[in-house]
């Protein structure tokens, strides 16, 4: 026996709760267009998702004059430069000499919190637990979407427009049909090894470091709890590394002639981060629009998945506004173009400084010297940092 699904009309349907899907659905109601967003995953297992914590300032204005939270302001540690460690010394790059600009650290997941709580006041339909098994109708004037909620209520959401804001593992990319899609990846032959420490901070600004060794990037989270990564095999387990292994490894990455030396602490998380550089062509599929992971994923060198999502939502709420306001779809049709411009601007750096700074196992030495060379050309020219520095700050939006 089946049962005939609940009905839900709305404008806008979006599949996916994470930041992506929460900033569009906030702009969205913002402006008196109604939406329902649809998450497969609880609330808890998103805050507790570490990913990165730079945002540009273009996405901090986006949380703050939107009227999501100050928490950003207050919590959020605005950083003027990075550091460019490579055999054993250290560049610094202020982001403010060069480019009048700088980056805002904010965990992600506090983004999230922060966006769900904006959700909530305002009265938004947010549903968790709740797995989107069917898209149909894209080719029409009316998609729709099924959803099982987590008490095995069957619902059917009926929009004008769907959002694909699910994530890396996308559903609504898979329903795109066949010749009219095309993937573009890369793989990496390492991953990152990504920990959460009690420890003060080693050193005032983020420091990215190049190292026989492999990689390492020494990250933070507040005064008392740090954030770091280290280069490692994608087969890598948690479990084969103590702390004293680990400090060991990040500790050598670091070292140099200068005595630089971790602080170091309990740690309380370990996780290995897949990595991949994947972009779907185009952003769109009749009335269904892929934004941040779903349409496109970054390796984490850089930071720039956040900020890459946060510039897609802006394309396309720009785009819907216009389709309920001017009933043309021009803008809608041109989202998917604009959108990937951005797209590979991204792709090409956080690519470049993933290939820049990282060290492959059983690397050819010629390839190994020449990202030194690389390293060595970007920091003793300012036209060279400056081009490091706009990227890294962020790119105006459309
Ligand atoms: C962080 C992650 C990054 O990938 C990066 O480039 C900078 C910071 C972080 O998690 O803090």
């Amino acid at each position: 026996m089946s049962v005939a699904p609940r009905i839900i009309k709305t404008q806008v349907g979006i599949i996916g709760g994470g930041p992506a899907g929460l900033m569009l659905s906030h702009l969205l109601a913002k402006n008196g267009i109604e939406n329902v967003v649809v998450e497969k995953r609880d609330h808890e297992t998103i805050r507790n998702t570490h990913r990165a914590g730079i945002l540009e300032a273009q996405a901090v204005t986006m949380l703050t004059d939107t009227g999501v939270d100050g928490r950003v302001l207050t919590d959020g540690d605005e950083h003027a430069g990075i550091d460019l460690r490579f055999n054993g010394e250290s560049h610094p790059l202020d982001f403010r000499d060069l480019v009048d600009a700088t980056v805002t650290l904010y965990a992600q997941n506090e983004v999230f919190v922060d966006l769900a709580a904006a959700r909530q006041r305002d009265g938004g339909d947010i549903r968790y637990e709740a797995e989107v098994t069917e898209i149909m109708d894209l080719e029409t004037e009316t998609p729709k979407f099924r959803f099982t909620d987590a008490d095995g209520q069957l619902y059917e959401v009926h929009a004008d427009i769907i959002v694909g804001a699910d994530g890396s593992r996308s559903f609504a990319r898979r329903q795109m049909p066949e010749g009219k899609r095309n993937d573009f990846k890369v793989e990496y032959p390492f991953a990152w090894f990504g920990i959460l420490t009690e420890a003060p901070k080693s050193a005032p600004e983020l420091i990215y470091a190049n190292s026989p060794q492999g990689f390492a990037l020494i990250s933070q989270r507040s005064e008392t709890v740090q954030r770091m990564y280290f280069q490692c095999d994608p087969n890598e387990k948690v479990e084969n590394w103590s702390e004293d292994r680990i400090w060991d490894e990040l500790q050598q990455r670091v070292a140099g002639p200068d005595g630089f030396e971790l602080k170091t602490g309990p740690i309380f998380d370990k996780t290995v981060l897949g990595f991949r550089s994947f972009v779907r062509e185009p952003l769109s599929h009749g009335r269904m629009f892929l934004v941040g992971d779903a349409g496109h994923t970054v390796p984490p060198t850089g930071a720039k998945g956040l900020n890459l999502a946060f510039a897609d939502v802006k394309v396309l709420f720009e785009a819907i506004d216009s389709f309920y306001s001017t009933k043309s779809p021009t803008l809608l049709d041109g989202y998917s173009d604009l959108a990937l411009k951005r797209v590979w601007k991204a792709q090409n750096f956080s690519y470049w400084m993933t290939s820049m700074l990282h060290t492959p196992v059983n690397a050819d030495p010629f390839m190994t010297r020449r990202a030194l060379g690389e390293l060595e050309t970007v920091t003793s020219s300012r036209y060279g940092q400056q081009y490091l520095a706009e990227s890294y700050t962020g790119w105006p939006h459309a």
